[in-house]
């Protein structure tokens, strides 16, 4: 199979390590990569938001299959041009990228599948939205309604913060959600969807908050582990059972059936698990940790999932153990971050690139926020940690920043559910 993957984060890069391990894959590309991803995969430029590109790309490279990466291509198309070219695309239309593309969708579509979430409400004018925060709080939940990769919310117990972050977001033209708060440890499951069929990956919890202790604004997401070793029996069936499956069941329904990586974020609270976010791809930095562990040819999967076939896959297999993953970040993340520093150490096992890219002289230099995300393994979760941050160790980067407690409390089994 010739595999074209799309995307330039590490989250790519541990997409394209995994399906480089795939003995049915003869040839792999990558579009646009990084400077890591391109000592594994062909690359090419690509405006990833650019679905006929995307598809003429695919097209030119003679693609078997299209993995199609972050939500932006997927929700400007990317996978509908792909398959309206003949080619199998394992990424959701347009139409089903909605469960992540806009918060209102994916609210109307729990609601109509009994899926247990967050109540919330859509707020455009000043006038309601003090209305609003006086009904919600505290603590407060507000959201762009809209992509903003992890970055348009904020949860807060002050007021004064959450009305001064929903009137920049309405001065800027955008409506905000407003949730109730959901308490309780929090859990990212993958799930491979053809359509009607769902596959889940192992369960793993990502860190948002760029400090320590949860410190600090959201960000795309600072660090990984997984599986979870405080997780309930049966909580990944439980999932699929009460969540995932109802939504998949639901976008089938409305004529918009979801094929691709379904994602559900959620809180185990005392009433049992809910949603507080679907996405329409694989998680970053999660998927760094989960891919790590699968032993299963991952193209083999892909391609089932793009053609309907799953139901007919093989049962996954995973390694024992844990992984863990720490995002290692420019200066100035998740605020503007400091670019063009020489990325020292990159080449090592276990570091996937992400915002890196080859200088004319040969040298890999910072070019995003994220610019690294380093993975390690352990037969428990503190093995896992220690391997990773040994890891982080060797790599070089003036002014970066890590948090020092991925996976910590885990570890110490300091996480407890709510019963
Ligand atoms: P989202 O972009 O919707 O995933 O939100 C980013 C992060 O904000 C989540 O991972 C949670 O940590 C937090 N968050 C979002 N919605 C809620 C909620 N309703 N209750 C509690 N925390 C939330
Ligand atoms: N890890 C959070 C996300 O990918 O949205």
């Amino acid at each position: 199979m010739r595999v074209l993957v799309i995307g330039s984060g590490a989250r790519e890069h541990a997409l394209v390590l995994a399906l480089s391990r795939d003995p049915s894959v003869i040839a792999l590309a990558c579009a646009p990569g990084n400077a890591g991803i391109a000592g594994v995969a062909e690359t090419y430029g690509v405006d990833v938001t650019d679905a006929g590109a995307v598809a003429a790309l695919a097209k030119e490279w003679n693609a078997d299959l299209v993995v199609v990466g972050p939500e932006q291509p997927l929700v400007a198309g990317a996978a509908d041009a792909v398959r309206a070219a003949g080619i199998p695309c394992f990424g959701p239309s347009a139409a089903a990228a909605r469960i992540e593309g806009s918060k209102a969708f994916a609210k109307d579509v729990m609601a109509a599948a009994g899926v247990p979430t967050a109540t919330s409400e859509v707020v455009d004018n000043p006038a309601r939205l003090d209305a609003a925060l006086t009904h919600f709080g505290p603590t407060w939940v507000v959201k762009d309604d809209g992509l903003a990769a992890g970055k348009g919310v904020v949860v807060t117990a002050d007021r004064a913060v959450a009305r001064a972050h929903a009137m920049t977001l309405l001065d800027n033209g955008h409506p905000v959600l407003l949730e109730s708060f959901l308490d309780g440890p929090e859990v990212s499951l993958f799930c491979l969807v053809d359509g009607a069929t769902v596959v889940p990956l192992l369960p793993a919890q990502d860190f948002k908050r760029v400090g320590d202790g949860d410190s600090g604004p959201n960000t795309g997401g600072m660090g990984a582990y997984s599986p979870l070793p405080w997780a309930p029996e049966g909580l990944v069936d439980t999932i699929v059972s009460t969540c995932v499956q109802p939504v998949v069941d639901e976008l089938a329904r409305r004529g918009t059936p979801f094929t691709g990586l379904l994602y559900a974020g959620l809180a185990l609270t005392t009433a049992g698990p809910q949603v507080i976010e679907f996405n329409c791809r694989f998680g970053d930095p999660e998927t760094q940790a989960v891919l790590a562990l699968l032993r299963t040819p991952l193209a083999g999967l892909f391609h089932a999932a793009a053609t309907g076939d799953l139901a007919s896959a093989p049962a996954l297999e995973w390694a024992d153990g844990y992984a863990v993953t720490v995002v290692v970040a420019a200066e100035g993340y998740p605020g503007r971050p400091r670019t063009g520093d020489v990325v020292g150490g990159g080449e090592a096992e276990g570091v996937l690139h992400a915002g890196t890219r080859r200088r004319e002289d040969g040298a890999v230099v910072s070019v995003g926020g994220r610019v690294l995300s380093v993975v390690g393994t352990g037969p428990t979760l503190a093995a896992a940690r220690e391997d990773t941050y040994r890891r982080v160790v060797g790599v070089h980067l003036t002014g970066s920043h890590h948090r020092t407690d991925i996976a910590l409390r885990a570890a110490n089994g300091e996480i407890e559910v709510p019963s």
